[in-house]
């Protein structure tokens, strides 16, 4: 295997690993040769995600995991270094999205959750995955941002403002640990077809393409991102090889931010 993407034995936690990004990245690592250790609220698809990897002979366990609980976050890295003794990589993944919503009607328990799942939730994660790696001497995090992190986003106040905040922790974290060889990134993609965009309000009773369409109107490719083509800039973020790239927010938007 080409080593720039080789991650054998290499043991990695993945949050919100039932669905969309998470789960297409254990697949691309599994094939990869990975140990897997994947969290999620959503046990079911969890346990769906794990079977397919068991079958294809990955190492996985799988654990029911809140983000938004400190005390979940925490445990999650205790069943990585419980069963395998270390934790080599981490992809703070698990997200919520926001309804479209002007930002002088968003009521409070949208922020809430915004700021409990998609903030906290990466702060708890970072807080508990440091510590193993510094023991380690060694670790790779990388964050799922969003465009809306580096971009005004009209009518995703909550959401913009929560993935900024993921930039945010993720420069900090990076700042603090690069003397400890543990580099921390963010990725930040443009609307991509997953469930997350797949089931919007918007997305409703209209046709994959008519969504694309709406969409991917500012796009200058015209066109919304596919879940592999995020997978692969995510391994290349995780590469093994990519041993100087650390504090970055990687748009990955067909060109939008360069509009
Ligand atoms: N799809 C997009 O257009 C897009 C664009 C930019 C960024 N993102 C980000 O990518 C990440 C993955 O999103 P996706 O598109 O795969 O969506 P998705 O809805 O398919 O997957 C999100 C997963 O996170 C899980 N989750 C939700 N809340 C959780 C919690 N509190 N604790 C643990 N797990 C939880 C869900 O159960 C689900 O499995 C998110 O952070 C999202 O904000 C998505």
């Amino acid at each position: 295997m080409d080593p720039l993407l080789n991650f054998s034995n290499k043991v990695i936690l993945i949050s919100g690993a039932s669905s969309g990004l998470g789960k297409a990245l254990a697949q691309a690592l599994a094939q990869r040769g990975a140990k897997l250790v994947l969290g999620d609220i959503n046990e079911a698809g969890l346990e769906m995600t794990a079977a397919k990897l068991r079958e294809q002979g990955c190492e996985v366990i799988t654990r029911r995991s809140d983000v938004a609980k400190e005390a979940d976050s925490k445990a999650l890295v205790e069943a990585a270094t419980g069963q395998w003794g270390r934790l080599d990589m981490a992809v703070n993944n698990a997200g919520v999205p926001q309804s479209f919503i002007p930002l002088e009607e968003i009521d409070e328990a949208v922020i809430d959750q915004q700021f409990n799942v998609n903030v906290k939730g990466v702060l708890y994660a970072l807080k508990h995955q440091i510590p193993m790696m510094r023991k380690q001497g060694e670790g790779a995090i990388l964050n799922v941002s969003s465009m809306a992190g580096l971009c005004g986003s009209p009518k995703l106040a909550a959401y913009s403002a929560a993935k900024h905040g993921v930039i945010g922790l993720t420069k900090t974290a990076a700042v603090e640990n690069a003397r400890y060889n543990i580099r921390v990134n963010a990725i930040c993609p443009f609307f991509t077809l997953t469930p997350m965009v797949l089931d919007m309000e918007l997305a409703k009773d209209k046709s994959i393409e008519d969504v694309t369409a709406f969409l991917a109107q500012g796009s200058p490719m015209k066109r919304l991102g596919k879940p592999e083509e995020v997978v692969n800039v995510m391994l290349m973020m995780l590469s093994p090889l990519n041993t100087y790239m650390t504090g970055q927010a990687i748009a990955l938007d067909g060109g939008v931010s360069a509009l």
